[in-house]
C-alpha cells in the first residue's frame, strides 16, 4: 500500500514511522509513505499556506490552492506508474465520519490513500467539497491539527495488511474485530501477589479456554460497551446469556486497589 499525507508538520511523522511494526513494514516494502509538506506547492515568496477567513471571524483558514495542486501532482505521479481506478483522498476533520475498526478494513483494501490534515481554524470548503473523496474524524473532541489523527489512521489500517502483524490470526481476534472487546489476557507467573490466573486457562483444554475467552469477552463488553453487543455476531444461547447476565445485577469490575 503506497500512503501520500499532505502536512504543514512533515517532521511531527518521523519518529512514528522509524520504530515497530512500522518500520518493519516499510523495510518489507508492505506499505511506503511519503509525506508532502503543503508549503511545497505555495508559489508566492513568503510559502503562504493560510488566509483570514472571508465574513470575519477568529483564526485562519487553509487556502485551497497548495492543497488541490499537491494531491494533483501525486495524482499525475501514480498515473504515469499505474492506472489508478479509485483513490481515496481522505480529508482529517472532526466534521467527517467517526473512525472505526470497521473503516480501517475498509481502507486497507485499497492499494493507495492519500491523507490530508487540516490546521487552524480549518479548510476551505472548496477542499472538502471538490477534492476530498471521504472526511474521518477520529473521536468527537478538536485536536489543534489533522496529524495525530492521520497516524492513527494510518496505524490502525496498516496493521491489517496482510504481512505486516507476526501472526496473520492476530487482528482477527482483538477488541472490535468480533464486534466485541477482547477477553483478558494473562503470562506467567501463574499467581502474582495472591492474583491467580484463570484455572481454565492453565488447563491446556482449548475447547474450555476457547468458550472461556469468548464469554469473558461478552461480559466485559456487557460491562464496558453494552451498546456494541446489539451489532454484535451473537449466537442464540449467548444472546441468553446476555439476558441472564443483564437480569443478574452485574458485579462491577475491581480495579484490584
Ligand atoms: N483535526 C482536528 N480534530 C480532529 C479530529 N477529532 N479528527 C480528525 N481530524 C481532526
Amino acid at each position: 500500500m503506497q500512503i501520500d499525507i499532505l502536512t504543514l508538520f512533515p517532521q511531527m511523522f518521523q519518529s512514528p514511522f522509524s520504530v515497530g511494526i512500522f518500520k518493519r513494514a516499510i523495510e518489507r516494502k508492505l506499505v511506503r509513505v511519503n509525506i508532502h509538506n503543503i508549503r511545497d506547492y505555495t508559489h508566492d515568496k513568503h510559502h503562504t499556506v493560510d488566509d483570514y477567513p472571508y465574513g470575519g471571524g477568529a483564526g485562519m483558514v487553509l487556502k485551497p490552492e497548495p492543497i488541490f495542486e499537491a494531491v494533483e501532482s501525486i495524482k499525475s505521479d501514480i498515473s504515469l506508474k499505474q492506472g489508478v481506478d479509485v483513490l481515496p483522498i481522505i480529508l482529517l476533520t472532526p466534521q467527517g465520519r467517526l473512525f472505526s475498526q470497521q473503516i480501517a478494513l475498509e481502507l486497507s483494501k485499497y492499494n493507495h490513500l492519500i491523507l490530508i490534515c487540516g490546521h487552524y481554524e480549518g479548510v476551505d470548503e472548496r477542499v472538502h467539497e471538490y477534492l476530498a473523496t471521504d472526511e474521518i474524524s477520529i473521536g468527537d473532541y478538536v485536536l489543534s491539527g489533522g496529524e495525530l489523527a492521520a497516524m492513527v489512521v494510518i496505524d490502525a489500517v496498516v496493521r491489517l495488511l496482510p504481512g505486516v502483524l507476526g501472526s496473520e490470526a492476530s487482528p482477527l481476534d482483538e477488541s472490535h474485530a468480533t464486534g466485541l472487546l477482547e477477553y483478558p489476557q494473562y503470562t506467567r507467573p501463574p499467581a502474582y501477589r495472591g492474583w491467580p490466573v484463570s484455572e481454565v486457562l492453565l488447563s491446556g483444554n482449548h475447547a474450555q479456554i476457547a468458550r472461556w475467552r469468548r464469554e469473558q469477552a461478552i461480559l466485559r463488553t456487557l460491562k464496558r460497551r453494552p451498546e456494541l453487543l446489539d451489532k454484535a455476531n451473537l449466537s442464540l444461547q449467548e444472546r441468553q446469556l446476555v439476558s441472564r447476565l443483564e437480569k443478574s445485577n452485574l458485579p462491577g469490575e475491581s480495579k484490584g486497589k
